[in-house]
C-alpha cells in the first residue's frame, strides 16, 4: 500500500502483478521501484522530498485563493481597490463569463490532484476526471490568452506552457488507454507540475507589485515576466524530479541485479 508521502511518477503500487507491471515498464527510465523474486516491490522507493510536498500544498493553497478572490471580485467589485487592482478586476469582469468557465474548472483540477497523488489508493475516479477538466482549462486558457494584460510576452509564455500541459495531458491519457501505469503516471505529473505553474506565478508577481512604485514597472509590463519564471520554475521542478527519479531506480535495479549475484 503506497505512503501519502509516495508522489507519483511511477510509484509501484503494492501488490501489482508483477508480470504487468515489467511489461508496462519495459524500456521506462522512470520505473521507480524493483520487484523482488517474491514479486513484493522492495525498499528504496523514494518519498517525495520535503520541498516538494510543501511547493505542491502551498501551490494548490494559491490557486485556490487566487480563484476565490476573482470570483468574489466579479460578483461584488470591491470601490476600495487600490487603482492597479481595480483596473485588472475591470478588465476580467469585462469578460466574466470566459472568466469562469476557466477558473471554476481550474480550481476543480487543482482539488483533485491531492486525491490523485496523495491517497493511499489511487483515485482512479479523481485521475479520470483530470482528462476533461484540464482540456476546459486549456482551451480556455488559449481564449483568455486573447485579452492578455502581459501582452505578447505573456502570450508567447501561455502558448508554450498550455501547449506543453496539453501535450502531457493528451499522452497520459493515451497510456491511460493502453493501461501502461507507469508512463500514465510520468506523464500525468509533468502536466500538473506544468500546470501549478500558474500559482508559482503569483508570488512572482507579488513581487512585482510591491517593488512597482521603486520600479515604475505596471502589469501590463511584468505580467509577462511573471508567467514565464512561473511556469518555467515548475516545468524545470518537475523535469528535474522526474530525472532524479530515474537515477534512482536505475541504482536500485542495479543494487538488486548484484544481489542476485552474490
Ligand atoms: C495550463 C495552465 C494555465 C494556463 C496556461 C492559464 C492561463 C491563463 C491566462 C492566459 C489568463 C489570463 C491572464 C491575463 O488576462 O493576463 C488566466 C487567468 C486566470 N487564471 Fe489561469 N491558467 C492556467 C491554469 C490556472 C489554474 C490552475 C488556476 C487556478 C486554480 C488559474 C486561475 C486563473 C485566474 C483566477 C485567472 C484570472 C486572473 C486573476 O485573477 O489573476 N489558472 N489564466
Amino acid at each position: 500500500m503506497a505512503n501519502d508521502r509516495q508522489l507519483i511518477s511511477g510509484e509501484v503500487p503494492a501488490g501489482t502483478n508483477p508480470k504487468q507491471f515489467s511489461r508496462e515498464t519495459q524500456g521506462n527510465p522512470m520505473q521507480t521501484s524493483v520487484t523482488s523474486n517474491d514479486s513484493k516491490p522492495l525498499a528504496g522507493r523514494a518519498a517525495a522530498p520535503l520541498w516538494l510536498l510543501t511547493g505542491f500544498w502551498i501551490s494548490i493553497a494559491i490557486s485556490v485563493a487566487v480563484v476565490v478572490r476573482r470570483l468574489v471580485a466579479i460578483i461584488h467589485p470591491s470601490q476600495s481597490a487600490p487603482p492597479q487592482l481595480a483596473a485588472l478586476d475591470e478588465a476580467f469582469a469585462s469578460h466574466a463569463a470566459l472568466t469562469i468557465a476557466h477558473i471554476v474548472p481550474a480550481m476543480a483540477f487543482v482539488l483533485l490532484t491531492p486525491f490523485v497523488f496523495l491517497r493511499r489508493t489511487e483515485a482512479l475516479w479523481a485521475e479520470r476526471l483530470l482528462f476533461p477538466l484540464g482540456a476546459v482549462v486549456s482551451v480556455t486558457a488559449y481564449a483568455m490568452n486573447t485579452y492578455s494584460i502581459g501582452g505578447w510576452v505573456e502570450r508567447s509564455a501561455v502558448l508554450l506552457f498550455n501547449t506543453l500541459f496539453l501535450l502531457s495531458l493528451a499522452r497520459a491519457y493515451r497510456y491511460m488507454r493502453r493501461g501502461e501505469h507507469l508512463l500514465k503516471r510520468r506523464w500525468i505529473t509533468r502536466a500538473v507540475g506544468i500546470l501549478l505553474g500558474i500559482a508559482t506565478t503569483r508570488p512572482v508577481m507579488g513581487i512585482f507589485f510591491a517593488t512597482s512604485r521603486l520600479t515604475h514597472l505596471e502589469p501590463r509590463q511584468f505580467f509577462g515576466v511573471a508567467f514565464w519564471i512561473g511556469f518555467s520554475i515548475n516545468t524545470i521542478a518537475v523535469e528535474l524530479w522526474l530525472h532524479s527519479r530515474g537515477r534512482q531506480s536505475q541504482r536500485e535495479r542495479m543494487a538488486v541485479r548484484s544481489a542476485r549475484q552474490l
